[in-house]
């Protein structure tokens, strides 16, 4: 038997490497659990798994509506953005198409491009930042797809509403470009939104359950999408895709706002306190507004003997190497208590070097 060439080629993807008795800040999962409303909804559906789930998502997309005010039928849900992000892949990407996004975002990007037969092309980016400039540099005649991640990760950065516009402008209209906000609840209200932008008929914009809301198990991502590319998508999509457990789960999250909120103010003033420590013993760390911080040593060796040393007090970060950040460990930001030991483990690990 011989699987296709395009998926022979293809690297296994990267898991995080995490020995049970690790304490994980390797994945960007929520700091705490999902509301307790979310937790009694998804118990109560429990009853109901004997039938197959809402194919329509009809009251997940209701709630998304109530805070987001995005138009009803725009809305698909998938499980877990991951699954939108491949069939917008496997809708718009082929054999000799091109993808571009920036030069350190989400690998998954990529993995979804390739799992198309399609070849994508990296636009550098400033000080761990999406450029736009390159991006629009990046892009040639075979390109069909730009993805960017806003705030990106692993970097954290991001970039306002006025550059994304830009980057709209400056792209072909028959690119479409898909603005993954997975980590948008940790921005919001630091700028206008984005959601608009997808009226213009060519562009796209992700969000997920599993950061603010923390329900990365349940997998739940959604996107607004303009109707063109949503009748495409849904060939795409399992008609089944999210579990009537996870569709009442997530529901009760999103009309739990202000859970979610106090969720991001938790974790935004532990990380910011996270940093300044950081900082202190001389590491470099962009600003962040997601749940998570990258951590640049001086060298690929000293990022590997950082990450031993966090192993061995049982803290497991990520490595960067699959991302061309080999002199950076990328941080998720757990409890308080989780965080103070990391920067202890890394005040240590400093004090060491001297
Ligand atoms: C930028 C970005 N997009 C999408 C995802 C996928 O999220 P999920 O499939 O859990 O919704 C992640 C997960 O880490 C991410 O970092």
């Amino acid at each position: 038997m011989k699987p296709v060439p395009h998926i022979a080629a293809l690297a296994p993807y990267a898991l995080a490497d995490l020995a049970p008795e690790l304490t994980s800040l390797a994945q960007n999962e929520s700091l705490r659990p999902p509301s307790p409303n979310a937790l009694e909804a998804a118990q109560r559906a429990l009853a109901e798994t004997h039938l197959y789930p809402d194919p329509d998502w009809t009251d997940l997309r209701a709630a998304i509506v109530g805070v987001h005010a995005v138009p009803s039928e725009a809305i698909l849900c998938g499980a877990g953005s991951m699954e939108l992000i491949g069939a917008l892949a496997s809708a718009y990407l082929s054999v000799g198409d091109r993808m571009v996004t920036t030069e350190f975002a989400y690998l998954y990007f990529r993995t979804a491009t390739q799992l198309s037969g399609a070849a994508f092309d990296l636009a550098p980016e400033t000080d761990l930042t999406v450029d736009v400039d390159a991006l629009i540099g990046a892009v040639g005649p075979a390109t069909k797809i730009v993805f960017v991640a806003n705030p990106g990760n692993p970097t954290g950065t991001r970039i306002g509403r006025g550059a994304l516009e830009r980057l709209r402008n400056g792209l072909p209209d028959d690119v479409m470009l898909v603005i993954d906000e997975a980590y948008g609840e940790f921005a919001d209200g630091l700028d206008a939104g984005v959601f608009d932008l997808v009226g213009r008929g060519n562009t796209a914009v992700l969000r997920t359950f599993s950061k603010a809301y923390g329900c990365a198990g349940l997998r739940v991502g959604w996107g607004v999408f303009p109707p063109a590319v949503a009748a495409e998508m849904r060939k795409i999509l399992n008609p089944n895709n999210v579990s009537g457990v996870s569709q009442a789960g997530a529901t009760a999250a999103m009309l739990d706002q202000e859970y979610m909120q106090e969720t991001v103010r938790e974790t935004a003033g532990i990380r910011d306190r996270f940093i300044e420590r950081i900082r202190a013993i001389g590491l470099g760390v962009p600003e962040s507004y997601t749940n998570f911080v990258i951590l640049t040593f001086d060298s690929p060796e000293d990022a590997i003997a950082a990450d031993e040393a966090l192993r061995a007090d049982e803290i497991a970060m990520r490595g960067m190497g699959g991302y061309g950040l080999a002199h950076c460990l990328r941080a998720t930001i757990a409890g308080e208590a989780a965080m103070d030991r990391a920067a202890q483990s890394l005040e240590r690990f400093a004090g060491g070097q001297q």
